[in-house]
């Protein structure tokens, strides 16, 4: 058997070693580096619309998204509430009115982000609605179809609507996030909150596929998050009317009690961080993801119908 020399080798690892060091160290440079992993401000220079914003999560991402660096124009129905929140949070917050269901004034929502700020780099569709009369479940066969589409009008064709007019823009600059908000009754059957809502919302999850699938191609990121209660006045209001007598505290002590993770409920800046995550470029490779965010709420089946 052939025996290689003390000197052949140490030529040998000479010639091979400089680009194996080359390669690691070309391997290092595309590594984040610490400035990046610590990074404080995560939407930096970022421009963002964020609809239904007038309350709850919405408010919250527009505060968190403001916070990180981002211009924030936040869009609802609610003028008032709407000016008030945008004037509290801060000069790189603004509000438009924007009603979903009207495509032109989500196009306009749009083309003001460009005309002030340049560009659209993120598109979050929060805007949603519950039917109030449905609670308890509903009587699915006695379903007004005129209220199935008032619904439809917000919850899905005016997500479909903020996905269209966010791509126009972002496709010609090949880049954007968009964040679609879905419902753990997008991705389960919503037992206590009514057919139509759950109906609407379960529409969520394949439309952020398909999105993500069809503007991919201009790397223009499409996700989901799909929270599980949160007491915001969406709750508080659909339990008064059903004859429930709530606030806000007590429905977070309620949820907190019968949450299946110890004494956990979310808040509104629990969803507001988890919007965080997959409009910032700490997601940078996830797109067409469903992201649940419901302290396990969808996690478990039903009961057998035995108590064990
Ligand atoms: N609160 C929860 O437990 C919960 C759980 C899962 C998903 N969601 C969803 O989260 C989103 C935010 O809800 P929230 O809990 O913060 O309630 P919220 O009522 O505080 O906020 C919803 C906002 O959407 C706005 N809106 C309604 N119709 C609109 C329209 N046509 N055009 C523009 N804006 C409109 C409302 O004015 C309101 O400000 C909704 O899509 C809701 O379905 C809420």
């Amino acid at each position: 058997m052939a025996t290689i020399s003390r000197r052949a080798m140490t030529q040998l690892s000479n010639a091979v070693l400089p680009s194996a060091m080359s390669s690691r160290r070309a391997y290092t440079q595309q590594s984040p580096s610490d400035s990046s992993l610590l990074q404080l401000k995560k939407l930096e220079g970022k421009v963002a619309i964020i609809t239904g914003a007038g309350g709850g999560m919405g408010s919250a991402a527009a505060r968190l998204f403001a916070a990180h660096g981002a211009q924030v124009v936040m869009t609802d129905t609610r003028k008032e509430e709407g000016e008030k929140i945008a004037k509290e949070i801060g000069p790189n917050v603004v509000f438009r009115k924007c009603d979903v269901t009207k495509e032109d004034d989500i196009a306009s929502a749009v083309d003001f982000a460009v005309k002030e700020y340049g560009k659209l780099d993120i598109m979050f569709n929060n805007a949603g609605a519950i039917d109030k009369v449905e609670i308890g479940g509903g009587e699915l066969k006695d379903m007004d179809m005129h209220v199935y589409d008032k619904f439809n009008s917000i919850n899905v064709r005016g997500i479909v609507a903020g996905i269209k007019h966010a791509a126009r823009v972002m496709a010609p600059a090949h880049q954007g996030v968009i964040l679609n908000m879905g419902s753990a009754a997008a991705v389960m059957a919503g037992k206590d909150i009514g057919a139509i809502y759950s109906m609407t919302k379960s529409n969520i999850p394949g439309i952020t596929k398909v999105c993500a699938f069809h503007l991919g191609k201009y790397g223009i990121r499409v996700n989901a998050i799909h929270p599980g209660h949160t007491p915001t006045n969406m709750l508080v209001e659909l339990f008064n009317l059903s004859g429930v007598q709530t606030n806000f505290e007590k429905l977070q002590q309620d949820y907190a009690q019968k949450s299946h993770l110890k004494n956990k409920i979310n808040s509104t800046m629990h969803i507001a961080k988890a919007a965080l995550f997959l409009c910032s470029e700490d997601s940078a490779t996830i797109t067409g993801h469903n992201l649940t965010i419901d302290a396990g709420l969808t996690n478990v089946m039903d009961p057998t119908p035995y108590q064990l």
